[in-house]
């Protein structure tokens, strides 16, 4: 249960709101590329609108000096309406845009993280940026796991709600972790143990079932006595990884590792492609990929009255002579019929980029939000928010 206001929470009409919007989307030559996020934005924003609310979004990108102006273009598609654009967040040039708003109206303001205060999470900044508005709607849940001005520090000024995707997102993870249809299997793929550590130990007391694939599997492997050649591994995690593998069993939890996998002499020339039994790897062999076998045990596992984490891709994804362990882990969570969220970063651009996101039944839009959430930590974004 999401526990915080939300925009259906509070008398928004004909107010002005600061709204911290999920505007940190990829643009290159100067156009936006996948535009997920923009979409996700939009019940909130549409929301505003019909109460014939001002909008003053306020965000981020992440890639330094990368202004958010073709963003204001790429969103006034979406919307249907203009989206006015102030080259600042602060100064004189963001006071008279937001003067000028009529009512129903939509202004982007610059990028926060062009000022140090906002990373800073700097009160005068956030003093400033709550001043345009009368009530504030944090509706970016990809940014809530940082403690930065516009996330933490303007609901100290203004009534502060969650928008509508911040609430979706919450409400899906949490009651998915806390009360999933079960069995629940948890698939966890990625580089490196060292980042899942937290998610992993988390969600063992509450899965049936964790298959770990990705490099982060080779550990486990290595963990296991078994040769893992040139393969990726961590070397400071093969304690970890054991203490993993022993807590799964004391639990009484399945965990699946990788019975086979796809090796390679040289990832980037993608040399002597073989498929081997996890127990065969030669000593100048790299795994690359899972084998067909290996994800073929999440057929057994996967049932249709139950439910699905996948965080974090299985092989290489990127290259396609080794995607094929990513692509065979999306098709047997669709074909499975059970109820499926899918989060971290490199997930959700995978399975949108291959045009499956609507197979799903939850692709988060976050990548270390979702993973904290995941982990079982209160977000610092969602903390800021009025209790219900
Ligand atoms: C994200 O894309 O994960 C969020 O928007 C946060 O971006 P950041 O990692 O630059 O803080």
């Amino acid at each position: 249960m999401f526990t915080k206001k939300t925009v259906h929470d509070i008398d928004v009409k004909n107010k002005t709101i600061v709204l911290r919007a999920m505007l940190n989307v990829p643009i290159k030559d100067g156009k936006v590329g996948d535009k997920m996020r923009l979409k996700a934005a939009l019940p909130t924003i549409n929301y505003l609108i019909s109460q014939g609310a001002k909008i003053v979004m306020i965000s981020h990108h992440s890639h330094e000096g990368q202004s958010l102006e073709p963003v204001a273009g790429a969103l006034s598609e979406l919307v249907g309406r203009p989206v006015a654009f102030a080259s600042d967040c602060i100064e004189e040039v963001a006071l008279a845009a937001v003067k000028a708003l009529p009512s129903g109206g939509l202004l982007m303001l610059e990028n926060l993280r062009f000022h140090p205060e906002e990373e800073a999470n700097d009160e005068e900044f956030a003093r400033t940026l709550a001043s345009y508005g009368d009530i504030y709607v944090n509706d970016d849940f990809t940014t809530c796991h940082r403690s930065h001005a516009s996330l933490v520090g303007i609901p100290k000024f203004i009534p502060a709600v969650a928008g509508l995707e911040v609430e979706e997102e919450v409400n899906t993870i949490t009651s998915s972790i806390d009360n999933p249809k079960r069995p629940l299997v948890a698939i966890a793929g990625g580089a490196k143990i060292s980042t899942k550590v937290p998610i992993i130990s988390f969600l063992l007391d509450k899965v049936d079932v964790l298959f770990v694939g990705g490099a982060m599997a080779n550990t486990f492997l290595l963990a296991k006595g078994l040769e893992v050649g040139n393969s990726l591994v961590e070397l400071d995690q093969v304690e970890t990884a054991k203490q993993i593998i022993k807590s799964a069993e004391e639990k009484g939890k399945t965990l699946l590792l990788p019975i086979d996998v796809v090796v390679t002499t040289d990832v980037k020339e993608a040399l002597n492609v073989r498929v081997l039994l996890a127990g065969d790897v030669g000593i100048d062999d790299i795994i690359a990929d899972l084998g067909p076998m290996s994800v073929l045990q999440l057929n057994e596992v996967i049932k249709p009255e139950g439910s699905v984490i996948w965080n974090g891709p299985i092989g290489i994804a990127e290259q396609k002579e080794f995607a094929n362990g990513t692509e065979m882990v999306a098709e047997e969570i669709i074909s499975s019929g059970a109820f499926s969220i899918v989060g971290g970063g490199d997930t959700a651009d995978y399975v949108d980029g291959a045009g499956l996101a609507d197979k799903f039944g939850f692709v988060s839009t976050g990548g270390g939000a979702s993973l904290e959430l995941m982990s079982g930590n209160t977000l610092p974004g969602i903390a800021a928010l009025l209790d219900k």
